[in-house]
């Protein structure tokens, strides 16, 4: 584990003291110190590992100061990846020098991904490299085979040692590099191990430092911990350009990348993916396949019309309230288990719905994570479905933020759900009252509402 301790490194000529004077000791450069954190395995770090704040991410040192106006606003250059719903999620291509960072479980897809998207690139007539830590050249030529990609240009480095990555970069100059993954990475200036926090950061910054420096676009792959977040430090998502995590079941054949963080375009842009014999296959038109397949309808299921990006997707959420005890159960699936809790406070209060004495199991399907509190009003319905062992009519949806006060807020983007869902054959809905249409939808009956108590009525007349 590294000991972070300040030092003041010099902006000439990178020497150092432990305390801040005017002048450099090493160069006597005046007023050229600057604070910064130097992080070394217990402090065996040389001065090649000590880097001031700037350096760190990456830009050029002792700039003038300039006015905002005076500053031209270039745009980026960017290269679309060739595969779609991979340029989506990054906003319209990879762009040249920046670091994005793919995070995902085991087995999701983030080599077969990466490797498409080299070939792709590679095709299209750019230098591409591929850096394997922990599978085989032999490997990674079996996954090509798989994903039929004969006689690919990619070239594949087997190699953890980031000294070694670092050189194989600059004189090969791809126009993009994928590690895969960070974690298996090691500088051999370090006493830890990889993987560890101090391996893990120290690597990716001087990739970053490469990447702004040379141009070189980064794709580093990082693993997730059981807890669903990057492992090694939270300081990589900040380091980084562009964060995408893999979502997923691996049960099932479709994969969402999205984006969590985007210097160069939108966040919480997703892109869909289906795992095919033949590698990743995007889904140009995703909105029905979190449905599940009922022919009738069931207690406990009720559909969410969410809206990830700039596109509805019709998501099944089901719930199911059961036996319980003194001490009563609640779990959920892709979907916040505080908030879980706190809509259950709501329905008991504001509708009348005791689960109090209940275990309480929401699952929203197919492996996908709802974040959006529009979410709300479709899982209280599913969860009172269950409850009363009563199903919501065929062709139901619904969607809506629901506050503590039993309030049902309006949410972003009602429009879109609403008509996707005509569109998908849905015919009636429970929204929230500022996000019905003006103008009636063809084959829509809506129920406006605007608190969670005329929502249960509104369900209630249905049945
Ligand atoms: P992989 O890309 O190795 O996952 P990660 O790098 O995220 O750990 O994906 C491996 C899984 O994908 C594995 O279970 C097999 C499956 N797969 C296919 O179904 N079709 C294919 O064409 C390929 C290459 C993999
Ligand atoms: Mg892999």
């Amino acid at each position: 584990m590294s000991k972070d301790k300040t030092l003041n490194v010099c902006s000439d000529c990178g020497g150092t003291s432990p305390k801040w004077l005017g002048k450099c000791p090493q160069c006597n450069a005046w007023n050229t110190l600057i604070e910064s954190v130097a992080s070394g395995a217990g402090g065996a770090g040389t001065s090649k590992h000590r880097y001031s704040a700037a350096q760190f991410i990456g830009l050029a040192m002792a700039q003038e100061v300039t006015p905002l106006s005076a500053i031209e606003a270039t745009d980026v250059a960017r290269t679309p990846s060739g595969i779609d719903e991979l340029d989506r999620v990054l906003g319209g291509g990879i762009v040249e020098g920046s670091v994005v960072l793919i995070g995902g479980d085991p087995g999701i897809g983030k080599s077969t991904l990466l490797l498409q998207a080299l070939d792709a690139l590679q095709h299209s007539g750019l230098p591409t490299l591929y850096v394997t830590g922990e599978e085989s050249g032999a490997q990674v030529a079996l996954r090509a085979h798989r994903l039929g990609l004969l006689g690919s240009q990619v070239n594949v480095l087997a190699e953890i040692e980031l000294e070694k990555i670092l050189a194989t970069v600059e004189s090969t100059q791809p126009a993009v590099a994928v590690i895969d993954s960070i974690q298996t990475v090691y500088s051999d200036q370090l006493t830890s191990a990889p993987g560890s926090v101090a391996q893990v950061r120290e690597c990716a910054a001087h990739l970053t430092r490469m990447a702004k420096r040379s141009g070189v676009a980064i794709v580093l792959v990082g693993h997730v911990t059981k807890e669903g977040a990057l492992a090694g430090p939270r300081v990589l998502e900040h380091m980084v350009d562009t964060v995408l995590y893999f979502e997923g079941d691996t049960h099932s054949q479709f994969r969402l990348v999205r984006a969590i963080k985007n210097r160069f375009g939108a966040v919480n842009e997703i892109g869909v993916f289906a795992m095919t014999e033949k590698g990743l296959k995007g889904v140009t038109n995703p909105s029905a396949i979190f449905l599940s397949q009922h022919s009738e309808p069931v207690p406990g299921s009720c559909v969410l019309v969410t809206l990830e990006g700039t596109r509805p997707l019709l998501v099944e959420i089901q719930a199911l309230v059961d036996g319980g005890g003194p001490n009563p159960r609640r779990l959920s699936v892709g979907l916040d288990r505080d908030r879980l809790a706190m809509l259950l406070a709501v329905l008991n209060r504001h509708a009348g719905v005791a689960c109090a004495d209940q275990d309480v199991f929401v699952n929203a399907v197919g492996g996908v994570r709802i974040n959006e509190p529009a979410a709300d009003l479709a899982v209280m319905l599913a969860i009172t479905s269950s409850l009363r062992g009563r199903a919501l009519p065929k062709g139901f949806f619904a969607f809506g933020e629901v506050g503590l006060a039993g309030e049902v807020r309006p949410a972003p983007g009602g429009q879109d759900r609403l008509k996707e869902a005509a569109k998908l054959g849905f015919t009636v809905a429970v929204v929230p009252k500022a996000n019905a249409p003006k103008k009636p939808i063809a084959g829509l009956t809506i129920h406006a509402v605007e608190r969670i108590e005329q929502a249960m009525d509104a369900v209630r007349s249905l049945e």
